[in-house]
């Protein structure tokens, strides 16, 4: 089976949601957000504060593209798609399905989060990047599974059944 790439905005669920996935289809969980720091020895906030965003786009897209193309669960950092090469990617070799989740329900989610460089900006900031990256969720996404109040076993299955 082609890897299931978890895409979606900080917050949706791609951690959370790919745990439970891999240990339901038996398959090994990959996570770019950890390989980036297993990789690179630094943490996601001392590579954006160091070496800044754009070199963490780099680690990223190395990463993504060094991950095995077949039967594996990967959960992807929220930005995976601002690169166009990670769309393409994305779109060509996975079976992608899209965690979407509304701007509220995040809000709530992440409003003790400190961890999260670009969720670290004014409302006005944070809701523009929201409704840029919808866009680019659906320019890669084979599926979209809605996360807005449903459990994480609910989510699990309605992906089970897209895949099945
Ligand atoms: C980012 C999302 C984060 C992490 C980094 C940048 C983004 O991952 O990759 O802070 O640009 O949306 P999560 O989506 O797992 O929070």
């Amino acid at each position: 089976m082609k890897s299931i790439y978890l895409i979606g905005f900080m917050g949706s669920g791609k951690t959370t949601i790919g745990k439970q996935l891999s240990q339901a289809l038996e398959l090994p969980l990959l996570d770019t957000d950890q390989l980036v720091e297993d990789h690179y020895g630094k943490q996601i906030v001392e590579i954006f504060q160091q070496d800044g965003e754009k070199t963490f786009r780099l680690y990223e897209s190395e990463v993504l593209q060094s991950l095995p193309e077949e039967n594996v669960v990967v959960s992807t950092g929220g930005g995976i798609v601002e690169k166009r090469e990670n769309i393409d990617y994305l779109y060509y070799k996975g079976i992608v399905i899209y965690l979407q989740a509304s701007f509220t329900e995040i809000s709530n989610r992440l409003k003790n989060d400190r961890t999260r460089p670009l969720w670290n900006k004014d409302l006005d900031a944070k809701k523009k990047l929201f409704n840029r990256r919808r866009l680019l969720y659906q320019q890669c996404a084979d599926h979209t599974v809605q996360t807005d109040g449903r459990s994480v076993l609910e989510i699990v299955q309605e992906i089970r059944n897209i895949i099945d």
